[in-house]
Order: C-alpha cells, then structure tokens, then sequence
C-alpha cells in the first residue's frame, strides 16, 4: 500500500464549505487541508456560470500550486457551474464536486419523489434534476431556489424565529409538498438539517452532503492509494476577504475548535 500525505485542497464561495471540511476531518484525521473561501466573490449562487468558472480555475491553481494532491468543490453552485471546465482544464488532478455522491445516494433508495432546495444558479442548472433523471427515470425531482438561506444562516438566525418564518415559506412551497426526500443542494444548509426535519415532522429524509462527500473521498483515495498515513494533520484555511464577522463565524460551521482563517488575494480587482 502506498500514501500520499500531501494535502487535500478544499474550496467555496466562503464559509459555508468548512460543513465539507468538517465532514472530511472527521472521516480522514490522517489528512492534511488546505481551506479556501472565496469571500471576497460571496454569493456564487447569483453570479453566472463563466464568472463562477473563471473564480474555480483560479482557486485550484492556487490549490494545485500549494502542492494539493485533490480538490474537493466544496460548493453546489461551484460544482454545477464548474466541475466540468476542472475536469478539462486540470485533467491530471482528481477533483471531487458535491452533487455526484449525493445523487448517487439518492438512487440507491426506493422513493418516488425528491425535493432540492439550493441557490438560484443552482436550481437554474438544474443539474439534481438531470443527474437522477439519467439514473432513474421514474424518480420525480421538483427543485426550489432558496436565496435567503444563505444570508440567514452566516447571520446567524438559525433555531429561532426568524428561520422558522422563512424555512415556513419556502418549504410551503406547492412544489415541495408529498416528497420522500430533500437534498439541501448547499453547503451552508446542514446548519438547518435538525431544523428542516422537524418541518417535515422527521417524515421526509432529509439529505445533506459531508458526509457522503467524506466517504466517497476516502473510498477513492483508498483505492487509488492515496491516502495520508502522517501522524500530524496540517490545516490551512484562507479567505480573500477577512472581515470580523467571517472570524466570528467560522466556528459555527465546523468541530475544529483552533480555526483561524488567514487572508489571502488571488485577484488584484474586485
Ligand atoms: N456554498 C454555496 C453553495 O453550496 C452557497 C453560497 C453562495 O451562493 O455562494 O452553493
């Protein structure tokens, strides 16, 4: 058996990647990390898709240079847009999106009819939809975008009022009702995970990403023996853009308890 104890590069338009993060460390503590959000560009979910590509390539280079064995699009909208320009652009690289394992969870059960709710490009992409189609013709996806989400979250009203009136509302929805499962199709949402069940009265499975996303890494990584056997994980998280309340909130969407985000500009412009 061989290792490769080089770092996984992981990236999203911010913060809300560190719940893939989270998912990896706890599944893989043997690997080192290297985190990072694009903060600066936060939303991708309203940006159109040679923007997001444009953002993608330049962030796995950065990944790429600082040595990364693999990258894991930690973003829906990021893995919608631009998985596949990677794949082209960095054909020798393993790169890992988000939407592929999940649906590949999703076809593994017997249901009828599956909810998304993620960001509008997302949605727009409709990528869940066509994915399962090519899988399971007879499953029913009905999507829904949810822009508020995102910005309720990072504000922190999750568990309260606030994100009861607008979960109520969007999860009302005519197209979201009779569904056997719900993907939540971003990476900020399994903050809401706990949350969204109860809506459902714990009835509608409700599916999020880390850790399906952590097991189909480290099955690939172990077959391709690739995996780390350092003693010593190392992890690197930045940010191109570093305010206070990113540091503030960083530690909701992650276990690691020493987090420190670093800034660090790939792009001289806005
Ligand atoms: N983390 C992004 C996703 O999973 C959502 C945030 C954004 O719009 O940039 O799609």
């Amino acid at each position: 058996m061989n290792y490769d104890n080089r770092p996984i590069g992981i990236f999203d338009s911010g913060i809300g990647g560190l719940t893939i993060a989270d998912g990896l460390i706890q599944l893989m503590p043997n690997e080192s990390m290297i985190y990072f959000g694009d903060t600066q560009h936060l939303p991708y979910g309203d940006k159109s898709s040679k923007t997001v590509q444009r953002y993608s390539i330049g962030i796995t280079n950065f990944l790429i240079k600082n040595n990364c064995k693999a990258i894991v699009i930690a973003c829906n909208t990021a893995s919608a847009l631009a998985y596949d320009i990677l794949r082209l652009k960095f054909p020798d690289v393993k790169i890992y999106n988000v939407i592929d394992p999940v649906v590949a969870e999703v076809i593994k059960t017997k249901v009828s009819k599956v909810g998304v709710i993620a960001t509008r490009a997302t949605i727009k992409s409709d990528i869940y939809a066509r994915r399962i189609k090519n899988f399971n013709p007879s499953i029913e996806t009905v999507s829904l975008a949810t822009p508020l989400l995102v910005p309720m979250i990072e504000e922190g009203f999750h568990n309260g009022n606030v994100s009861h009136e607008i979960l109520d509302a969007y999860l009302s929805n005519e197209h979201l009702q009779h569904i056997d499962e719900l993907i939540l199709g971003c990476t900020h949402y399994p903050l809401i995970k706990d949350e969204i069940g109860r809506y459902y009265n714990n009835k509608v499975r409700i599916i999020d990403s880390p850790t399906i996303v952590a097991k189909q890494v480290y099955s690939d990584l172990l077959s391709s023996e690739m995996l780390s056997n350092s003693k010593e994980a190392v992890y690197d998280f930045y940010i191109s853009d570093l305010t206070e309340s990113f540091e503030a909130s960083a530690g909701r969407f992650i276990h690691y308890k020493n987090i420190k985000l670093n800034e660090i500009k790939l792009w001289d412009s806005p």
